[in-house]
């Protein structure tokens, strides 16, 4: 009984609070208190990774899981290490995971995901991209992508060996591409040619060495069989470069001498490969995204509209670099 009269005289009250609101006096407006907005901790990300290619890759992954620890954000990682399509099947399971309340992708391919950005929107779960970028119509399908302007990365590759080939009668440069179709070979690729090609260097080979040694120490070999006649070699990742250096001194050249090398990520073998003054140059292409990369994902699941594009801070080292070994002992991959 009591604890009805106790309701009754609450409900009173307040409905006279309410009504004193509307006799007349000045309004009181009535706040709504904002939805709870997300924290960290309640953000479930579905990641679909491109796989474990090198040391670039290595790096970018454990920024994601040591972040994520950081944070108390719960990952679900997804490591491809296979065909593109398996990333299709990921993401497709991550728009299904009832749990999974953010997306965020390092597409190995930079074309076919509308369809299933399109599910993704529809299922109020935004995608975040990462690393690489894709071709797609309607920007809209995506909250933003988190990543380097490769082909900036590309141009600066390509001012580097103007520099280094300025005294060069001649100025062949062979291309060592990463995989075919991904946004990083494609754009870099773009970007070593535009500033590349106005100093005379002209590209006489070209081909894919899938980001890692081996492949680039095959290609280069077999090059290098039909001819000696090379000025620069252009890798687009360090893997590639630092293959490219074996097949130079296996037949008795000077890499970095006889043939200028430029590679790009900055990993730490990069710089111990300056160190020992086999490569001249590695543009950094930061892997560290994973700080920019949550912080994106939870203001877009908090609603927030982004720019499309958050790009990442990056630098060119040179084998000649002051404090080069003080440089090198501070990075972090
Ligand atoms: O997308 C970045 C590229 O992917 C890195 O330059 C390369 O090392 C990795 O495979």
């Amino acid at each position: 009984m009591k604890k009805n009269v106790l309701t009754l005289v609450s409900i009173l009250v307040i409905g006279s609070v309410a009504l004193a609101a509307c006799a007349g006096t000045t309004p009181v407006a009535i706040t709504k208190t904002p939805a709870t907005a997300y924290k960290y901790t309640d953000m479930i990300i579905g990641f679909i990774q491109v796989g474990s290619e090198g040391a670039w890759r290595s790096a970018n992954s454990a920024s994601f899981k040591e972040t994520a620890v950081a944070l108390g954000v719960r990952l679900k990682f997804y490591d491809s290490a296979s065909p593109g399509n398996y990333q299709i099947a990921a993401f497709q399971q991550f728009i299904n995971d009832p749990e999974v309340n953010v997306i965020v992708i390092s597409p190995l391919e930079a074309s076919g995901w509308e369809e299933l950005l399109q599910e993704a929107k529809d299922t109020g779960k935004p995608v975040i991209l990462s690393d690489r970028r894709i071709e797609v119509g309607n920007e809209d399908l995506y909250a933003t992508f988190v990543g380097s302007d490769f082909v900036e990365e590309g141009r600066k590759a390509g001012a580097a060996m103007c520099k280094l080939l300025a005294g060069s009668q001649k100025k062949n440069v062979w291309e060592l591409v990463g995989n075919v179709g991904s946004s990083a070979a494609k754009d870099r690729g773009q970007g070593f040619r535009e500033t590349a090609e106005k100093c005379g260097i002209v590209v006489t080979n070209s081909q894919t060495a899938n980001w890692n040694i081996i492949e680039g120490q095959q290609i280069i070999e077999v090059w290098l069989k039909e001819s000696k006649d090379v000025q620069g070699i252009f890798a687009q990742n360090d893997e590639m470069g630092l293959g490219a250096i074996e097949a130079l001194k296996k037949i008795g050249l000077v890499p970095a001498v006889d043939v200028k090398i430029i590679s790009i990520d900055a990993t730490s073998a990069a710089f111990q490969a300056m160190l020992n003054r086999d490569l001249n140059v590695t543009v950094e292409c930061n892997p560290l995204l994973a700080p920019q990369v949550y912080e994106a994902a939870l203001a877009a699941l908090n609603g927030e509209t982004l720019p499309k594009w958050i790009p990442t801070k990056e630098n060119v080292f040179f084998m000649d670099d002051k404090n080069l070994e003080e440089i090198a002992a501070g990075r972090k991959y």
